[in-house]
């Protein structure tokens, strides 16, 4: 052997071990583009186009091959496949223990807490994982049940009203270390605002919801301080196509539904007309939830952006790259494989819409939420449109270009762009509640 072999072989190793490096992570992020005339010309994946090239043209072929096609797409994707929860694989159960009751808003509504339990063994023990579901209902004649909104929160319950005899998360996570703190009492009623309980119950719907971080903290790291820590041990690490943070919590919000099955009647909801609805992450949430699970009679995104509504392949606002980089432990990891190379993702989020037909679904931006990029959340709602007309529904109801400002339009699919800044606020809810008006009632 050349007595130079070694050393030169040694250095291409080190050399390519680098180049390899520089282009999956150390590629610098591009720069947010806002401007219009730079959004790269794109191709968008055709709903209705199998992927051996077959073209779906009924009903029956979009809800028996192309959906489950697309869904699993997703899964593998972008995601990640909930295997593990999935009854057969999972190596805990579920338990729901009723808390208490008592009227709010001078008896216009009841106030109900319940837990979902999740634990190992015969009995919950002090490892078992608990999240405190809150639930206000409004009052109702005996025996009859509502709608209800079902979202999860992001500070936790007591922060959603100002009431004193809300639950308290045990833990507060932080969401740049694995590191938590007590909730405060001078925190309840803090989110209000996102929150207008008042109004829900005037408007008949009853609202569940759950501190996201009690599902699992939202930081790179903290999955084996939620629920995933019944499926993992320390160091093991999860295969590139399995359910990272986002596809943790939107199966929470189907364990939250049920929740709200099996204490139906104590709560006076009917658990056949929930509308999943989630606000920016949880957003990308509600709309992975309503796809997974088909319960959810409606399913709203509000300002989800990148990784939700908005169409990956434009490049404006936050990008795949961008979000991969700021929050990886949200997708599945085969996401990142697409981090510069967008184009070659097999699927794109106007599918992702899709996947709640036949169902209504909504979308929502705001104005000035240009980070999450209203025109492609537009454009996602436009194109899931031939998906709905093969159920012979009013799709999008014609609508072609986007709305003015805070006017509500479409058909089965909803849109609107309300004004002002990244937000849930209660002229969007007004817009949820018509919504739903038309469609559940
Ligand atoms: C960041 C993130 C978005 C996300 C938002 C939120 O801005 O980049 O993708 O939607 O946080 O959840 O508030």
């Amino acid at each position: 052997m050349p007595k130079y072999f070694v050393p030169i072989v040694l250095l291409l190793t080190l050399f390519l071990a680098a180049a390899e490096l520089r282009s999956a992570e150390v590629v610098p992020v591009a720069p947010a583009n806002y401007d219009e005339a730079k959004v790269q010309e794109y191709t968008l994946p055709d709903p209705l186009t199998m992927q051996d090239g077959r073209k779906v043209t009924t009903a029956e072929q979009w809800m028996k091959e192309r959906r489950p096609e697309l869904l699993k797409l997703f899964e593998e994707h972008v995601y990640g496949k909930a295997t593990l929860f999935r009854k057969g694989n999972k190596t805990f159960k579920t338990r729901f223990e009723y808390l208490n009751s008592k009227p709010v808003y001078d008896g216009k509504g009841i106030q109900h807490q319940f837990q979902i339990v999740w634990y190992q063994g015969n009995e919950p023990d002090e490892n078992a994982h608990r999240v405190d579901v809150l639930v206000y209902t409004p009052k109702l004649a005996v025996g009859k049940k509502v709608p209800a909104f079902v979202s999860l929160n992001f500070q936790g319950n007591h922060t959603t009203d100002a009431d004193p005899d809300i639950r308290m998360p045990v833990r507060i996570w932080n969401r740049s270390k694995v590191v938590y703190s007590p909730a405060k009492e001078e925190e309840r009623g803090a989110q209000a605002n996102r929150w207008p309980m008042q109004f829900l119950l005037e408007r008949g719907y009853a609202c569940v919801t759950a501190y996201y971080c009690d599902i699992e903290p939202d930081v790179n790291g903290g999955y084996l301080h939620g629920v995933r820590k019944f499926l993992y041990k320390e160091g093991e690490k999860q295969a590139l196509d399995e359910a990272n943070t986002i596809a943790t919590w939107a199966w929470g919000l189907g364990e939250m539904l049920d929740g709200v099955e099996h204490f139906q009647d104590k709560l006076g909801i009917d658990p056949t007309k929930t509308v999943v609805v989630g606000h920016s992450r949880l957003g990308k949430t509600s709309l992975w939830a309503g796809a997974i699970d088909q319960r959810f009679a409606i399913v709203i995104s509000n300002d989800s952006g990148c990784g939700g509504a908005a169409l990956s392949r434009r490049n404006y606002g936050e990008t795949v790259h961008r979000i991969n980089v700021s929050f990886p432990h949200w997708f599945c990891d085969n996401f990142k494989k697409y981090n510069l190379d967008v184009n070659s993702l097999p699927v794109d989020q106007h599918q992702l819409i899709a996947l709640a037909a036949p169902r209504p679904v909504y979308v929502a931006s705001a104005t000035e939420d240009r980070w999450a990029d209203p025109k492609g959340e537009f454009l996602s709602a436009y194109n899931a449109g031939s998906v709905y007309k093969l159920f012979g529904t009013s799709g999008f109801g014609g609508v072609t270009e986007p709305p003015q400002p805070d006017l509500s339009v479409g058909g089965i699919i909803g849109y609107h762009n309300r004004t002002g800044g990244h937000g849930i606020l209660e002229p969007d809810w007004k817009h949820y509640c018509d919504f739903a008006d038309k469609h559940l009632k």
